[in-house]
């Protein structure tokens, strides 16, 4: 029988939504079930889940506190199932801070939550000043400054290393 994987994703611009489409990817090719949820919408029963995957994307130092809650209000089942985690985020586009031992917001995250799935990722995300509004331009403009990054409104780059991303979806439909 096949095992059935959910993936849950926390986006605001979409770059967790195309790493959960390059996972998924990978899971077709090894012709494997997998569904995507958004954290918002998912009301399943965990456990009908051989797997659950969740990504989310950090704004201003934390991530959505829907995942945070959907984490804590269902950890029994969560420990039940083989599960993981990854975050994406800009400062994990610094090499010293992409894995999920050194990436601060990945550490504080653990810290903070009683929940230690199978598999923990980290990836680099995507900036794009364009998409922002205003005020979140600026902050991220001062970020990226005080972290020496790009700082031209125009610049848009994906730090995102889907060979890195392919590697996690290999480990995680071996789960
Ligand atoms: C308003 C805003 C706040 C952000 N705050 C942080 C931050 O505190 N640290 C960080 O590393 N990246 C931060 N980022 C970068 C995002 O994590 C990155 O752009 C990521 O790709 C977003 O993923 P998403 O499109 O799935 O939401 C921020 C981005 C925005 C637009």
């Amino acid at each position: 029988m096949k095992l059935k994987t959910a993936i849950l994703y926390s986006s605001v611009d979409g770059q967790t939504i195309k790493i959960c489409n390059k996972i998924i990817d990978v899971f077709k090719q090894n012709n494997q079930n997998v569904e995507l949820f958004s954290i918002n919408d998912f009301n399943k029963d965990i456990t009908h889940y051989d797997r659950l995957i969740i990504g989310a994307s950090i704004r201003y130092g934390v991530h959505n506190k829907k995942v945070i809650d959907f984490i804590n209000n269902n950890k029994k089942q969560l420990d039940s199932i083989k599960t993981a985690f990854f975050s994406v985020n800009l400062v994990a586009r610094k090499p010293e801070k992409n894995s999920p031992d050194s990436n601060p917001y990945v550490i504080k995250f653990f810290k903070t939550i009683d929940w230690t799935p199978t598999i923990i990722g980290v990836f680099a995300g995507k900036l794009d000043y364009k998409k922002y509004p205003f005020f979140d331009r600026i902050m991220i403009q001062f970020i990226m400054w005080m972290t020496k990054g790009p700082t031209n409104s125009n610049a848009e780059i994906e730090y995102t290393n889907w060979d890195r991303v392919t590697e996690f979806g290999i480990q995680l439909k071996d789960l």
